[in-house]
């Protein structure tokens, strides 16, 4: 076997996984109400974004050859039922507009569809008197959220709340709003997992009482249950599914990758990202080795794509 392993061009020849420029989805953190950019303490690298320095970031990126990026909003004020995820004039549309404003159709710009950092509890969704989160009542919120993104210039929306019915609801609203050009990238296979703390910090999300998404997440134990969520978004109109966390659920993005014909994605979340960047830091690992290496692992898996908040770091890299 060594014979084709002597030399990097009949390594490169042999490869059977490329991970390119092309794979790579950026998520963007955009903050309502600040003068300056404020640094994640958790995603060191990561900050959350003025309306200007989003702009640039994104022009950084696409100079970089990043096709597209995920956009999450911080807003100024959160209430019960998360009203500034479909504002028109919430941190999220705003930002939206003025990057299809500057940049058109040459930068993807996608929307994370969701109501935790917009709602004061901190939950994907509304509650019912008992707490819990009330599905049917929460899609109905979605489809204002996807109307609102959509009419302010989101190519794709990406519903990652994991209520029932979500992306049909969203495709509804989508197609009743006249938006029927617009994308579902759906969070189809979305963990409860422990990885999700630094984003929480980004976007100031905590969830009253010390509570958990188990109640509407998929359980890590589970791998059979990820083919029947993505064959349900796949039959509810998704155009492409998800995979999140990454690393951790390798085996099951080679079973999503086997049972549906759309794109898969996978998102490489921040805790992931944390991890590598705290042992690089500490001296103990060569971070941007472990990225390329963990980025590629998830391509091997079968996934097209992966949101990474490497991206620019890893297309720097791939680009030199
Ligand atoms: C929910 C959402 C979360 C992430 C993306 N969308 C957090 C959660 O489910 O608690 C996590 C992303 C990451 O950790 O990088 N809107």
């Amino acid at each position: 076997m060594r014979r084709l392993r002597r030399t990097p061009a009949l390594r490169r020849l042999v490869a059977e996984t490329r991970l390119s420029v092309d794979d790579l989805i950026a998520p963007l953190f955009v903050r309502e109400g600040i003068e300056e950019p404020v640094p994640i303490r958790s995603m060191p690298g990561h900050v959350q974004h003025t309306e200007a320095s989003l702009v640039q970031e994104v022009k950084r990126l696409a100079g970089l050859g990043v096709p597209a990026v995920m956009l999450f909003g911080v807003p100024a004020a959160k209430d019960a039922t998360g009203s500034g995820a479909w504002d028109p004039d919430g941190v999220v549309q705003r930002a939206l507009a003025t990057l299809r404003d500057g940049f058109g159709d040459d930068v993807v710009l996608m929307a994370d569809l969701c109501l935790d950092e917009y709602t004061d509890h901190g939950h994907c969704g509304v509650l019912c008197g008992d707490g819990a989160v009330d599905n049917d009542a929460t899609l109905e919120l979605y489809g204002r959220v996807a109307r609102a993104q959509a009419d302010a210039g989101a190519a794709v929306v990406a519903p990652s709340g994991m209520m029932d019915g979500q992306v049909a609801a969203i495709r509804r609203a989508l197609d009743d709003g006249g938006h029927d050009k617009v994308a579902v990238l759906a969070y189809a296979v979305k963990y409860a997992s422990a990885l999700y703390g630094p984003f929480r910090d980004a976007v100031d999300v905590h969830i009253a009482g010390g509570g958990d998404r188990r109640a509407y997440q998929m359980d890590p134990a589970n791998r059979r249950e990820a083919v029947a969520e993505v064959a349900l978004d796949v039959a509810e109109g998704a155009d492409m599914v998800m995979v999140k966390p990454a690393v951790t659920y390798l085996d099951v993005i080679a079973d999503v990758r086997r049972v549906v014909d759309v794109p898969v994605l996978a998102y490489h979340v921040s805790g992931e990202y944390a991890m590598v960047q705290a042992a690089a830091a500490a001296g103990w690992i060569d971070g941007p080795a472990v990225a390329v290496e963990q980025l590629t692992a998830v391509r091997r898996a079968g996934a097209d794509a992966v949101l990474t908040y490497f991206a620019a770091d890893v297309a720097e890299a791939l680009g030199g």
